[in-house]
C-alpha cells in the first residue's frame, strides 16, 4: 500500500488525526528518532495488532543529546523509513523539523523533568537527557493526542520516566511497553550499532550475553558481588569501557536491597558501556521467585 501520509506541520497532523478519530478509530502513537529497524517497525505492529490508527514521528530531538557530536552524527534516513512504514502499513508520518517543534529555540521553552527515575543509570551519565525526552515527548503527545503510545523496552529507563510522567500529569493515554527486538545473537536492535565496526559487531553481543549470566547466576542463588565481578572483567575482554550496571526494582527502577534480593518479585538488570564509537545499553527482566 502507498497509502501512508505524510505530515510537516502540526496543523497538518492535527487535520488527519480529527478525521481518524472521527471514524472511530483509536490512535496509536510510536515515536522515532528515525533511522528505523526491525525494533521501530515492532512497536508499529504491536500498535496495528490493537486496531489502531497507526500515527509514528521521526524527530531527531536536540533536546536528548546531552554531546552536540552525537546529535550531529546522528543517522538521518527519512526516505528509507518512510519506505518501512509504508511497509509495516502505518497509517500516518508526522516528520517535523526543529522550528516546528521548538518555534521559540530550544532554551527558551517550558520543559518537563520527571524526579527519581530519571537520576542514575543513563540519567546519570547524559544530564539533562531524560528532561529532553520528557519534554519532546508531553509536546509529542499534546499534538497527537493518542489512545494509546508504544514505546521499546530496551530503553527501559525512558518507559519507566514516560510512566510517571503519564501519571504525575494525568495524561490521557496509554502506555504499552514492547519486549526488546534481537539480532539472531542476541544484540539489541539500535540505530547506534551502525557505529561499530565489523570487528566490534562481532564482540558486541557480549553485553547481552553478560546479562543473561547475572540472571541467571542470581537464579542459581549465586552471590552477587562475582557475579558483578565477572560481569566486568568479561565486557573487558570484549573491548567496552562499562559505564554501568545496575540491579533494580523493575517497575520503579528503584534501587533495592541487594542482600534482600530473593524478596524482589521483579527485578531489572540494566547496563551501559562504550564499544568504539557506540555506546550500547541492554537490560533483562528477572523474576526470583
Ligand atoms: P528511538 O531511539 O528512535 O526509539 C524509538 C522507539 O523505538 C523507543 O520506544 C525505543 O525504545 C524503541 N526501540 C529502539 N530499539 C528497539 C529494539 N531493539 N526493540 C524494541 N524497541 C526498540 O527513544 C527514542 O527514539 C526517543 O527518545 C523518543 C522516545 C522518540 C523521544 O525523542
Amino acid at each position: 500500500s502507498t497509502s501512508m501520509i505524510t505530515v510537516h506541520t502540526v496543523t497538518a497532523l492535527r487535520e488527519q488525526v480529527r478525521a481518524a478519530k472521527a471514524s472511530g478509530r483509536k490512535i496509536g502513537f510510536v515515536p522515532t528518532m528515525g533511522n528505523l529497524h526491525r525494533g521501530h517497525i515492532s512497536l508499529i505492529d504491536a500498535a496495528r495488532d490493537r486496531g489502531c490508527f497507526v500515527v509514528a514521528s521521526i524527530f531527531v530531538n536536540p533536546l536528548q543529546f546531552n554531546d552536540p557530536a552525537d546529535l550531529e552524527r546522528y543517522p538521518r534516513t527519512l526516505e528509507a523509513d518512510r519506505q518501512q512504514l509504508v511497509d509495516a502499513r502505518c497509517d500516518l508520518l508526522f516528520a517535523p523539523n526543529v522550528v516546528e517543534m521548538y518555534p521559540q529555540g530550544q532554551t527558551l521553552h517550558t520543559s518537563v523533568q520527571v524526579p527519581g527515575v530519571s537520576a542514575g543509570l543513563c540519567g546519570g551519565s547524559r544530564p539533562g537527557h531524560f528532561d529532553g525526552v520528557a519534554t519532546v515527548v508531553a509536546k509529542l503527545f499534546n499534538m497527537v493526542q493518542p489512545d494509546l503510545a508504544f514505546f521499546g523496552e530496551k530503553d527501559f529507563q525512558q518507559v519507566a520516566v514516560i510512566r510517571k510522567m503519564i501519571n504525575d500529569l494525568n495524561m490521557p493515554v496509554a502506555l504499552v511497553p514492547v519486549p526488546t527486538a534481537r539480532a539472531d545473537d542476541g544484540l539489541a536492535l539500535s540505530s547506534r550499532n551502525g557505529y561499530l565496526s565489523d570487528a566490534e559487531r562481532q564482540a558486541a553481543p557480549a553485553l547481552y550475553r553478560t546479562l543473561t549470566r547475572i540472571a541467571q547466576g542470581l537464579q542459581a542463588g549465586e552471590a552477587l558481588p562475582t557475579l558483578l565481578a565477572n560481569a566486568d572483567d568479561e565486557l573487558q575482554q570484549y573491548g567496552f569501557t562499562k559505564d554501568y550496571i545496575e540491579i533494580r526494582h523493575a517497575d520503579t527502577l528503584a534501587e533495592l536491597d541487594t542482600t534482600e534480593l530473593t524478596k524482589t518479585a521483579r527485578i531489572v538488570i540494566l547496563a551501559a558501556a562504550l564499544l568504539g564509537k557506540a555506546r550500547l545499553i541492554d537490560n533483562i527482566l528477572v523474576s526470583l521467585n
